[in-house]
């Protein structure tokens, strides 16, 4: 009886999700089709020089009011960038609106890279959480807070892979690793978007740069790239793919060259592939001035060459230049551009601002901005910070220090220095908002315990007169943290170091401090992954905290004091020096790899030689063939012991899926994160395969001494690959591997049939 009263209330729910569900179906539905007749209704009645521009987006920096009125009101210009604060955009927006003929609302858009007044820790320091769920939650709160100054738009997530830490804009993406890049991009568009889009809230995110930008030669920025088709596919495109299939609004072509071809005037990547096979029906953007970059490049004769160039790829919007607004026309004139590509381009604007609601709304509510820098922003950024940070080295648990600790002294410049902890691309954020670690240290123990001391002003500074005062703090302290790394601007757009060691004289002066043989922990701030082997060496224990934003310092406290344990894990490959780049986890295996016996350290070789080869292998002479640290490495206060991988088969079928089963237990006395980490190795393709890939990872939390069942499903799609002509899934052997990090792990093994 009971039974069957079940089974009926389970009918009844049953069809009651179906109605629901195809009714929000139709709904949608419908809400396409009336953004689509009204997107083409308005089209119908615009003129060309209102169609171009709506194409057209500036940074009125140089205008005066009046003249920014004025463009707004012939409609010159469909978007702005760099403007914000709601008085001003919301008189802007009125004249769009009552002013202008067709009564298009302007779109604004801004870059707000990893918040907007409430900083987080730079993307790649995010990435180092491997936690997508806090990472969503913080581009929210960006949102929120961007959205309360008219921000509708921003030019997030950078997605950009990069094998090189020289590059400056490393600190904007995700690092090395397609996987994990491509499950942060997921977690970021839907953080900055949304549930819908026309909450005033919902800002539109704009997965840039497309593409490549990443593999600039040397490192320096905006410059060449070579990339070959399968890397492009299986390593480049992979986070752009999955901000596409998270419905990023935008996309942003690039600055760099692509195999002789500049990303702004890219037919392959940008009508090929983003429209033909990805089906991409958002709108895309030029990054700054880049369609007139083509000039430089080499590709374009002049401005009018270069906008027909871009409008023929596929760019919707110039950014910055103008050379649509210059030539659009004549080159329609001419026959040389038909006025589909521009009602395309067109159409793919206007839908962008009606699916934010802009034409219902365009105007920001004056209460909304009361939000910004709410506690509990504030707090979230303290957890990310907290998870973002990765415990290197940590000798003899020379951490957590006690909070009865009698003594410490703080050193370093970057102890104290509000606007460096916040990172590169922080417009709004400011370092009157930040909590160092200097405050948040002494609010932990109290002002008498802090022994403060910079030794340095600054992280270049190369004078030592701050030593002897830094050295007189330790020594009468009990133990000495050392605050290292990089001001802020040593990373960013435009700013690739050659070296990538501390700059300054901070070696030396940790040098210094580590003859007096007490308690040494150094905690690296940085923008990018540093070549710190020496520091290492020096210290009892390193924690690497990238830069952590607003809350940097209170999240540090947290971590060497022991609230919580570290939990980061490298989202990127540390090398020993430059010379190592590139050096990422995945490369192939090459015919003659490295190891420990075939290495010839170059200290060992003899001085009187005969013609030889040293070992015959892959490796450099004076690095060896690791690097200092691999990539998802991190350790923890606590140990972690892997035991009992099981796969639900050793064979699968190439449409099948494995369920891979492991148990972690945390060994130790107190409760901490792991981040599991699941690689695979394909042993032979019909192009070489790389020696590991990630393929799937989980935080997980673990009480002392609990034990924790972790499961991963492994569907063979994940095993597809880009071979040169297609993509395949193809038979055979498999390693697969589930650890810690990328160098250590259990092993089994599974073949496709
Ligand atoms: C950068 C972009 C940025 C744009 C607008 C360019 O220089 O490459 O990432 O979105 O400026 O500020």
């Amino acid at each position: 009886m009971y039974c069957q009263f079940a089974k009926r209330t389970l009918f009844v729910i049953f069809i009651f999700l179906v109605v629901l569900f195809t009714s929000s179906c139709k709904q949608t539905e419908s809400n396409q089709n009336d953004i689509e007749s009204r997107v083409n209704n308005l089209l119908s009645e615009m003129t060309l020089e209102e169609k171009i521009g709506q194409m057209s987006q500036i940074d009125p920096g140089y205008l005066s009011d009046d003249q920014m009125n004025q463009t707004v009101r012939e409609g010159k210009y469909g978007s702005f960038l760099n403007i914000f604060g709601v008085e001003k955009i919301n008189a802007l927006q009125k004249i769009a609106m009552e002013e202008s003929r067709l009564k298009i609302p302007l779109i604004i858009g801004r870059d707000v890279i990893h918040g907007y007044r409430t900083i987080f820790p730079i993307p790649l320091g995010m990435a180092a959480t491997w936690n997508p769920q806090i990472v969503k939650k913080a581009f929210r709160i960006s949102s929120v807070e961007a959205s309360s100054q008219g921000i509708r738009w921003t030019f997030a997530p950078m997605i950009d892979i990069t094998w090189d830490p020289r590059w400056g804009r490393i600190a904007e993406g995700c690092g090395e690793d397609p996987y994990l890049a491509s499950a942060l991009a997921k977690a970021m568009v839907e953080g900055i978007q949304g549930d819908d889009l026309t909450d005033p809230t919902a800002v539109a995110a704009c997965a840039k740069h497309f593409v490549g930008y990443g593999f600039a030669e040397g490192g320096r920025d905006y410059n060449t790239t070579y990339i070959s088709e399968p890397v492009l596919r299986n390593v480049v495109l992979k986070p752009f793919k999955a901000a596409k299939d998270a419905g990023a609004l935008t996309f942003m072509s690039a600055f760099n060259d692509l195999n002789g071809v500049p990303t702004s005037g890219n037919e392959f990547t940008l009508r090929q592939i983003l429209r033909d096979e990805w089906h991409y029906e958002g709108m895309v953007v030029s990054d700054w001035a880049s369609v007139t970059e083509m000039i430089s490049h080499g590709y374009c004769a002049n401005e009018k060459e270069a906008a027909l160039k871009a409008i023929t790829a596929g760019v919707d919007m110039e950014m910055s230049s103008t050379s649509y607004m210059n030539h659009l026309k004549s080159l329609i004139d001419e026959g040389k551009v038909n006025l589909t590509l521009i009602d395309e381009a067109v159409k793919n604007i206007l839908r962008l601002k009606f699916k934010l609601g802009l034409f219902e709304n365009p105007y920001v509510n004056p209460e909304a901005e009361k939000q910004i820098l709410a506690p509990e922003f504030l707090d979230h950024a303290r957890t990310v910070a907290r998870q973002s940070a990765v415990l290197l080295k940590n000798e003899l648990n020379t951490l957590p220090l006690s909070s009865d600790i009698s003594s410490v002294a703080i050193i370093g410049p970057l102890a104290d220095a509000p606007r460096d902890q916040l990172g590169t691309w922080v417009f709004d954020g400011k370092a009157e908002n930040s909590v160092t670690p200097l405050t948040a240290i002494k609010e932990v123990l109290g002002n008498a315990k802090v022994n403060y001391a910079a030794g340095m002003t600054y992280s270049r500074d190369k004078s030592k007169t701050g030593f002897a005062g830094a050295i007189a703090a330790a020594k009468k302290s009990q133990a000495i943290l050392f605050f290292a790394g990089e001001e802020w601007i040593l990373s960013g757009e435009g700013q690739s170091r050659g070296e990538i060691n501390l700059p300054g004289v901070q070696e030396e002066l940790i040098e210094e401090l580590a003859k007096l043989g007490k308690p040494l922990v150094v905690v690296v701030m940085a923008g990018r992954p540093l070549a710190i082997g020496n520091v290492v060496e020096q210290s009892n224990a390193l924690l690497y905290a990238f830069h952590g934003g607003s809350m940097a310092g209170p999240a540090l406290a947290d971590l060497i004091f022991g609230k919580e344990s570290p939990s980061g894990k490298l989202p990127v490959t540390f090398v020993k020096g430059s010379g190592q780049i590139p050096f990422y986890y995945y490369h192939n295996n090459t015919g003659r790899p490295a190891n420990t016996k075939s290495w010839t350290p170059i200290d060992s070789i003899p001085v009187i030689n005969s013609q030889a080869s040293l070992g015959y292998k892959s490796f450099h002479l004076d690095y060896g063939f690791t690097p200092l640290f691999p990539f998802g490495y991190g350790l923890s206060y606590t140990t972690f012991k892997y035991s009992n991988l099981i796969l639900s088969s050793t064979e699968m079928a190439s449409n099948g899926n494995l369920t891979i089963k492991v148990s972690v237990l945390n060994d130790g006395d107190i409760d901490a994160d792991e981040i599991v980490q699941l690689y695979i190795r394909d042993r032979v393709g019909s192009i070489t395969r790389p020696v590991k890939e990630l393929k799937g990872f989980k935080r997980i939390h673990l009480k002392s001494r609990e034990t924790v069942g972790v499961t991963f499903e492994l569907p063979a799609s994940e095993l597809e690959f880009f071979n040169g002509k297609e993509n395949v899934i193809e038979s055979g052997e498999f390693d697969l591997w589930i650890g810690p990090n990328s160098d250590e792990g259990l092993h089994s093994e599974f073949s496709i049939k």
